[in-house]
């Protein structure tokens, strides 16, 4: 179970872009580049045994840089939206790039998914590491940050985050990795399957930014807690749904210590099986309602709304301006640690 690297392309500037290989079992095996961290493919086997990519991505650094679906790319230093770009922190305001209407959506205008990472090889183990400058996108602190990848046993993806800084900070990463566990981007997601124990999820306000309400999932399209297909209820005649063109809401997953299963995602024709684990409080389920068919992704596909399927772990977004959710407050010297696994196997 070697890792290997080889060289991806080149960015407009002329940094070079690495692929790294991470072979998992039964020839399934993953790929991530050191361009914003990115999970560029997960091939993983289906029930009949064979291989399918299961994850979206590009093949060109080019669509990386030029494209803002944040295709598998880690997100920083805070993922989802900050209402209104601003922040206090110790009294002080922070001004951030509005890069999303009137918010700050997925770290700002340059995030941590545009940066080519330094990377190494340990063991198991594909470690990237960046440091973020005190004021970068408007954020107080330098940030040092590593990305852990590690795929083999039982396929199961794990990605470590690891970050301190040197000043009060705010820090929330994530992965934006699109999931279609059919084996490509043509068969759309409303028929997997998703059950979540999450028995509320965060209202949004009409810009996509939690307003600090929880609506109960119970008798609503929202409801997951028995697994259901995700096209079920998606065109129901419900506000919260309309106003994003699908799914685009932080569920809030049952409070507890440690690493937790968040969901489980199936696909009845495959049989491909994802069950996602996370220390953190909350995961953002997005049905690519934005996705616009605008590049063709690595095999030559347009991806449009509902080509994929993203369960970003997190804490939930605009979580600086209500006070009632769990904060993503960095102390100086302190770690933040957040530990994502993304487990494949088959159901017969
Ligand atoms: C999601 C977010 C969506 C959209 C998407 C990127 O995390 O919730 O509203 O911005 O990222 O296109």
């Amino acid at each position: 179970m070697v890792i290997t690297k080889s060289l991806f392309g080149k960015t407009k500037d002329g940094a070079e872009v690495h692929a790294f290989t991470l072979p998992g079992e039964n020839g399934a095996y993953v790929t991530v580049l050191d361009y914003g961290c990115t999970l560029q493919s997960i091939v993983v086997p289906g029930r009949d045994g064979r291989l399918s990519d299961v994850c979206l991505g590009y093949g060109s650094v080019a669509a990386y840089e030029n494209e803002d679906g944040y295709l598998g790319a880690c997100i920083g230093r805070y993922a989802n939206r900050l209402g209104d770009g601003v922040f206090e922190l110790n009294g002080k305001t922070y001004t951030l790039f509005k890069n999303n209407g009137k918010n700050t959506l997925h770290g700002g205008k340059t995030g941590f998914d545009k940066y080519v990472w330094d990377s190494r090889i340990e063991g198991d183990a594909l470690v990237f590491s960046r440091v973020s400058p005190d004021m970068e996108e408007g954020y107080p602190g330098s940030l040092a940050v590593t990305v852990t990848y590690r795929f083999g046993e039982g396929n199961r993806l794990s990605i470590e985050y690891h970050a301190v800084s040197d000043a009060d900070t705010v820090v929330n990463l994530t992965n934006h990795a699109y999931f279609n566990l059919t084996g490509g981007p043509s068969g759309d997601i409303r028929g997997h399957v998703l059950q979540t124990d999450a028995a509320s999820v965060t209202e949004n306000d009409k810009s996509g930014c939690p307003n600090g309400k929880l609506l109960p999932v119970s008798g609503t399209p929202f409801d997951f807690t028995s697994p259901k297909p995700l096209g079920k209820d998606i065109d129901s005649d419900n506000e919260q749904l309309r106003l994003f063109h699908g799914y685009d809401h932080n569920y809030v997953l049952p409070a507890g210590q440690g690493l937790r299963t968040a969901a489980v995602l199936y696909e009845p024709t495959s049989g491909r099986r994802m069950t996602v684990q996370t220390t953190k409080p909350g995961i953002q389920l997005y049905t690519a309602n934005f996705l616009n068919g605008s590049t063709p992704d690595k095999n030559g596909t347009l991806l449009h709304q509902y080509s994929g399927v993203c369960l970003e772990t997190q804490y939930f977004p605009n979580s600086m301006q209500i006070k009632s959710f769990p904060s993503p407050i960095l102390r100086k010297g302190a770690e933040y640690r957040h530990t994502t696994v993304y487990a494949f196997d088959v159901l017969d």
